[in-house]
C-alpha cells in the first residue's frame, strides 16, 4: 500500500459477498490516486463451486490476505475469524473496513475493526426481516450499530435503521451492488441450454425450455429439520409435475438431504440436481426461468431486476421492496400455499413488478465517491441520493 495515502480493507466470506465487493472494489480501485485497497477474505466458503469460480466469472482479485477459517459451529466461526483478522487489521492499519451483507464473516470482522476504532462501513445496510431466528438477522442488527456508514439498498431501510437510533447523517441510500454486478454481467450469462446440456442427462429439460422452474433451498430454517425438508422436497416433486424444476443444490442442503435419506424425493425426471453453479451459469439459468422457487435472499432481488416471479419459501423478508415493487410473493413453508402460488403464476404468468429506485448499476459509484469525500476530503458526489 502507499502510505500517503488512506486505504480501505474490504471483507468478503462466503458466496453471497462475492457478487456485492465486485462493483466496490472495482469502483475504488478505478481511482488508485485516492485511496488504497486490500481484499480480506475469511475463507467461510471455500469449496471452488462456492469461491474459486465466483472470483474468476467476476473478476474479483486475488485477496490479499485469506484467513482460511472454513465450516465451523456459528460461535466458533465467528470468534475464528476475530481472531485471524486482528492481526491482520493491525499490521495493515488501514482508514476503514468494509464489510458487505450479512453472513458471520460481516459481524465478525467489523467487530473487530469497531473495537479497534477503526470506522467501518456496511454495504446492504438496514435490512430487516424482524426474524431473529435468523442469524442472518442478529449479524445486521449488530453490524449496523457499529457501522460509521450504512449504505442502504432501499428507502424503507432508513426508517428501520432510525428506530434503532441509528444518526440519519451516517445513513446513505446508493441502491444495490448486487445489481450492479447483474447488469454488468447480464449479456456474459451462460444461456440455460448450455448449462443443461452439460449436466447428463438433460432431455427432458433441453426439451422443456419454453418452460422451466429454478428452485433453490439452503436456510437452517428450511434444511436442517428432517420434516420440514421432506415437506418441502415432496412438495416440490409435485410441483415439477406441472413444470421442470432445476435445483442447483447448496452444501448444507446436500448433506441434509443425505443424512434424512430423502434423495429418493428427488429421483423424479422432472427435477434435476445440479451441484452449486457459478454466478454466469445461475444468472443464465434464472433470466430464462419460467419462475424461480427460493429462500435465498439474493435471488429475490436478482429476480425482481430480471422481472422473472418468484416465490419466496419463507415466512418473511428482510428485501420488502421485492413484494411491493418487484416480482417476488411471499409464500411460507407450507404446501397448500406454495402449491396456489406457483398455479396461479402458471395460469396467469405471475407479477410483472419494476425495478426499484436506484437499482440501476451505479451503487458501488455512489458508495466510492462517499468513502473517497469522508476519507480524502472534498465534496460528496452529486450522485449521492438521500
Ligand atoms: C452462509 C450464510 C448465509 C448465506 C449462505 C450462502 C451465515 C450465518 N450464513 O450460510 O447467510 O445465505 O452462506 O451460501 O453466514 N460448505 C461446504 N463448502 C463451502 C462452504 C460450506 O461444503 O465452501 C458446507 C459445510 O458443510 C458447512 C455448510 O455448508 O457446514 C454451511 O456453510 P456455512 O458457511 O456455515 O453456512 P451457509 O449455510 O453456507
Amino acid at each position: 500500500m502507499t502510505a500517503t495515502m488512506p486505504s480501505i480493507m474490504c471483507i468478503v466470506g462466503a458466496r453471497p459477498n462475492f457478487m456485492k465487493i465486485a462493483p466496490v472494489i472495482g469502483a475504488l480501485r478505478a481511482d488508485p490516486l485516492r485511496v488504497n485497497t486490500c481484499l480480506v477474505h475469511t475463507g467461510q466458503h471455500y469449496d471452488a463451486a462456492m469461491k474459486h469460480t465466483f472470483f474468476e466469472q467476476l473478476g474479483i482479485p486475488v485477496p490479499d490476505v485469506d484467513l482460511e477459517v472454513g465450516s465451523l459451529s456459528h460461535a466458533v466461526q465467528t470468534a475464528e475469524i476475530m481472531r485471524r483478522f486482528e492481526p491482520v487489521l493491525d499490521a495493515h492499519r488501514p482508514a476503514a473496513v468494509l464489510v458487505v451483507g450479512d453472513v458471520n464473516s460481516t459481524i465478525a470482522c467489523a467487530l473487530v475493526a469497531a473495537k479497534k476504532g477503526v470506522p467501518v462501513a456496511h454495504v446492504e445496510a438496514g435490512l430487516r426481516s424482524y426474524d431473529r431466528a435468523m442469524p442472518e438477522e442478529i449479524n445486521r442488527v449488530l453490524t449496523d450499530q457499529i457501522s460509521d456508514w450504512l449504505f442502504t439498498t432501499e428507502r424503507n431501510a432508513r426508517d428501520n435503521l432510525l428506530r434503532e437510533g441509528i444518526a440519519d447523517e451516517k445513513i446513505h441510500f446508493v441502491g444495490n451492488v448486487m445489481i450492479d454486478t447483474l447488469l454488468h454481467h447480464r449479456l456474459r450469462a451462460v444461456p440455460a441450454e448450455q448449462t443443461l446440456g452439460a449436466s447428463g442427462d438433460p432431455a427432458p429439460f433441453v426439451n422443456a425450455l419454453n418452460g422451466y422452474g429454478v428452485l433453490t433451498l439452503h436456510r437452517p430454517s428450511n434444511v436442517d429439520d428432517p420434516a420440514v425438508l421432506k415437506r418441502l422436497l415432496t412438495t416440490v416433486h409435485d410441483l415439477a409435475r406441472d413444470i421442470p424444476l432445476v435445483f442447483p443444490v447448496h452444501p448444507r442442503t446436500e448433506a441434509r438431504i443425505r443424512a434424512a435419506g430423502l434423495e429418493s424425493l428427488l429421483d423424479g425426471a422432472r427435477l434435476l440436481r445440479l451441484p452449486p453453479l457459478g454466478y454466469l451459469e445461475m444468472l443464465g439459468l434464472m433470466a430464462g426461468a419460467h419462475l424461480v422457487l427460493t429462500d435465498s435472499g439474493g435471488m429475490q432481488e436478482e429476480t425482481t431486476a430480471l422481472g422473472v416471479p418468484c416465490l419466496t419459501i419463507r415466512e418473511n423478508t428482510e428485501r420488502p421492496i421485492t413484494i411491493e415493487q418487484g416480482t417476488n410473493t411471499l409464500v411460507g413453508t407450507q404446501s397448500a400455499r406454495i402449491r396456489a402460488a406457483f398455479a396461479d403464476i402458471l395460469a396467469s404468468g405471475g407479477k410483472a413488478g419494476r425495478v426499484p429506485e436506484l437499482w440501476d448499476g451505479q451503487a458501488a459509484e455512489r458508495i466510492a465517491a462517499h468513502l473517497h469525500a469522508s476519507l480524502c476530503g472534498g465534496a460528496a458526489a452529486a450522485v449521492a441520493v438521500r
